[in-house]
């Protein structure tokens, strides 16, 4: 077929797809109005979603009094636009998980999960622990998931982020944790992503950070993941409790 017809035909068969008259995708949920601003072709009708408030629960994966990964999340709750309101959902007092508890879970689980569920969305800061995530953090992240049927990361629009003094900055730990994640249903913040390589005083333990390039770039995370949050949140609406 001359070239002419074959672009011809991919132009009709599109045209059908995505009716140029008709600028909402078929068959996208319309829970709200914002969807379909969300799909509109002309962006001067979007929503401004960039003032939306939204609480996000963060787990930091290390347990050390010391912890490099706890001075970089002060460092983000300082930066974070105050959109987004900050609690820390602690790991250290959890039990190991095992399903004998599944029918009755102890209180440091269920005051995890419901951490969890208060939450619009989870921010995970972890260290990397021999490649992987420490074992405190899956043991946390085990119990969200259970009992059956009752997985608290659903749908919670999540980030990862790291740090550590090996060039990689936790890239490894951090692949990891998205398979999890994944498998957990929960959305995640695809890019940016962020591995960051700790330097002596690259941020104090109050979270200020002392290089200026570091505190841009971590000021584009969370922006970006509040961008994030709002788009899921409207996609995928969840009440928090
Ligand atoms: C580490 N560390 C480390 N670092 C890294 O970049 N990749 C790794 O695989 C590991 N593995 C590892 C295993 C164990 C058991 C420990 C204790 C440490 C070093 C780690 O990045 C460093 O100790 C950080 O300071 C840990 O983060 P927190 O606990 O200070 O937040």
């Amino acid at each position: 077929m001359e070239q002419k017809a074959q672009d011809a035909r991919l132009d009709e068969a599109l045209e059908q797809s995505f009716p140029a008259s008709d600028p909402v995708a078929i068959n996208v949920p319309t829970a709200n109005s914002t969807v379909k601003s969300l799909f509109a072709a002309d962006s001067t009708v979007k929503e401004d979603t960039s003032m939306n408030k939204y609480k996000v629960g963060y787990l930091v994966g290390s347990l050390a009094s010391t912890s490099i990964n706890r001075r970089l999340a002060n460092a983000l709750v300082r930066i974070a636009p105050e959109a987004l309101e900050f609690e820390e959902i602690p790991i250290r007092d959890l039990p190991l998980y095992s399903s004998d508890y599944d029918a009755d879970f102890p209180p440091e689980a269920r005051a995890f999960k419901d951490a969890i569920s208060r939450s619009h969305a989870i921010l995970f800061v972890t260290p990397e622990y021999n490649r992987s995530i420490p074992g405190a953090l899956k043991n946390a992240i085990d119990w969200g998931s259970r009992p059956w049927g009752k997985n608290s990361f659903a749908r919670k629009p999540s980030a990862v982020i790291g740090t550590s003094p090996g060039s990689i900055g936790t890239a490894v730990a951090q692949q990891n944790l998205r398979s999890v994640l994944s498998f957990l249903n929960a959305p995640q913040m695809n890019s940016p992503e962020a591995y960051i390589t700790f330097t002596t005083d690259l941020i104090t333990i109050d979270g200020e950070v002392t290089n200026p390039s570091t505190e841009e770039f971590l000021r584009s995370y969370i922006e970006a993941f509040h961008d994030f949050i709002a788009k899921v949140l409207t996609v995928l609406p969840h009440d928090v409790s």
